[in-house]
């Protein structure tokens, strides 16, 4: 029973109680917090050129400096879209969960989690409709099936935190680039201060539920999970890519562009440097 994982892991149950008195003492009303102008100028980065889809390749050398203006501020909304689509699913899940069986310990943290995260959907809901007057439908296969089963609580936490921590880097690199405004780099500030909390908490909580399913699962149980894992990892990467974006942006034929680019050497190394911890993070835990 992962419970009792958790209660005789005298680590786990200190940092549970530093990031819940962390949560108490960095609470703010986000409602108040903000800096909303009534526009943002059009003539600038939205997002760090570096973690455009485009960044470094063919297609960018092709594209004019306003284009990439525009491309970047479309992506933007997009990144903030993928944000409230992951919030409401993990939120979903993790209300599931609380003050279930197993779950006794964590479930006072998770109370600031939740209302922590209905917070940042507000304020990236509230982006993407000032600023780009809609919020980007969710991708198809988000919903990917999670097996019924003991290990259904590792693959949901694994997917959170996966999905934070995807969300992080390009949370802490936009809040320090002076290049975007300071609306953009405040809610990217913002989120990562939260983030940082529900990352630690996640990734104590991931090996507590991987030591307990590895106690009852076979080796080819474990491949499988392994190979979910990964598989919900190139999914997530792969929704930055999107289509939708490139015909806004202006791009002629966005579906051939989005395949070129996935197709090409700057995707991979994009995605090893989005994943750089995550996935250190997961072998040494033994899921991947
Ligand atoms: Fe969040
Ligand atoms: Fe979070």
């Amino acid at each position: 029973m992962v419970s009792k994982l958790i209660d005789q892991d005298g680590r786990f149950l200190e940092i549970l109680d530093r990031l819940t008195t962390k949560s108490i003492d960095d609470y703010y009303n986000p409602y108040k917090l903000f800096e909303w102008p009534d526009s943002l100028p059009e003539e600038m980065w939205w997002m760090s050129p570096e973690l455009t889809t485009t960044h470094g390749t063919e297609a960018a050398r092709r594209l004019t400096e306003k284009e990439l203006h525009a491309l970047s501020r479309y992506e933007s909304i997009n990144f903030y879209s993928l944000n409230v689509h992951g919030i409401r699913e993990l939120l979903i899940e993790v209300t599931k969960r609380i003050h279930t069986t197993g779950f006794e310990t964590p479930s006072d943290f998770f109370h600031h989690f939740i209302g922590e995260e209905n917070e940042h959907m507000w304020f990236f809901a509230e982006f993407c409709l000032r600023y780009g007057k809609k919020i980007y439908r969710q991708p198809a296969g988000a919903n990917v099936e999670i097996p019924r089963s003991n290990v259904e609580s590792l693959l949901v936490f694994a997917r959170i935190l996966i999905f934070e921590e995807l969300v992080d880097h390009f949370n802490s690199r936009m809040a320090l680039d002076d290049r975007l405004h300071e609306t953009i780099r405040g809610i990217n500030r913002i989120h990562h201060q939260d983030e940082s909390r529900h990352i630690a908490f996640g990734r104590e909580l991931v090996t507590a539920l991987a030591v307990d399913v590895k106690q009852t699962s076979t080796e080819e149980e474990m491949r499988d999970i392994a190979a979910y894992i990964r598989r919900y990892m190139t999914y997530s990467f792969e929704t930055l890519y999107s289509p939708q974006v490139y015909r806004d942006a202006g791009i002629k034929n966005p579906h051939d562009l989005r395949r070129q680019l996935l197709e090409s050497p700057q995707r991979a190394e994009f995605e090893k440097s989005v994943y750089r911890k995550t996935a250190k993070y997961l072998e040494k835990t033994g899921l991947i």
